[in-house]
């Protein structure tokens, strides 16, 4: 799936402060990975990510469902901006959006999220940003982390590519803990990136298998 610079061809998708896209800017700028991202796609028009893209002459769509009178004319929209920018890879960061499930199959096995917990514990329908940290700091576990996974219809369901864990310290806040894994994140994303434009990705059904 790589293109002749050896990099893939990434539209993010982000509703909020996009932390997650800067990181995958500098990953690429400073050349830990050959993928660059061309696109991005919010449906917040006051997001930190597309005030991020802009900054970074990256061309940025508030994109969103009430800008259409029909659902299939906003998917249509959609697809037709990932067409144009001959997108190879999908990464979801902080988008609080299902996404249509016409674009999950046209783009099978090529959209990822990110994830501020280990799944598949902490994760699903109203697991998003702080209420996950809630939940594990008011759950007791002594470890959360990052997750990487593919998307599939489901909330938080597709198969994990890569997993990191971090300490739930005594004393630890909600706060204090989303500031420890956004750090995590924001290694594990490009990493994962770097594995699939290297094809070290394989699939067997529902499992995927990382090559050495
Ligand atoms: C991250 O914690 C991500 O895992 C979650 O939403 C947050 C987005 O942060 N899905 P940012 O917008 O990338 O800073």
């Amino acid at each position: 799936m790589t293109r002749s610079s050896g990099g893939l061809n990434l539209c993010v998708l982000a509703s909020g402060e996009g932390s997650n896209l800067k990181a995958i800017i500098r990953a690429w700028k400073s050349k830990k990975i050959k993928s660059r991202v061309v696109l991005v796609i919010s449906n917040n028009s006051k997001s930190g990510a597309l005030r991020a893209a802009h900054r970074n002459n990256i061309p940025a769509y508030h994109l969103s469902q009430i800008q259409f009178n029909s659902e299939k004319k906003f998917v249509d929209s959609f697809l037709g901006l990932l067409r144009k920018f001959e997108i190879d890879l999908i990464l979801l960061a902080g988008y609080m959006k299902m996404l249509s499930p016409k674009i999950v199959k046209r783009y099978k096995n090529r959209i990822l999220n990110i994830h501020p917990a280990l799944l598949p514990q902490f994760g699903g329908k109203g697991m998003y940003g702080m209420n996950v940290h809630h939940a594990v700091i008011e759950s007791g576990e002594k470890s959360s982390g990052a997750t990487v996974h593919f998307v599939d219809e489901l909330y938080d369901h597709g198969a994990t590519l890569f997993q990191k864990q971090v300490g739930v310290a005594e004393g630890d806040t909600p706060e204090t803990l989303q500031k420890k894994v956004l750090k995590v994140e924001h290694k594990i994303y490009w990493e994962a990136i770097k594995l699939i434009e290297q094809n070290k990705v394989k699939f067997a059904g529902r499992k995927v298998v990382v090559e050495a």
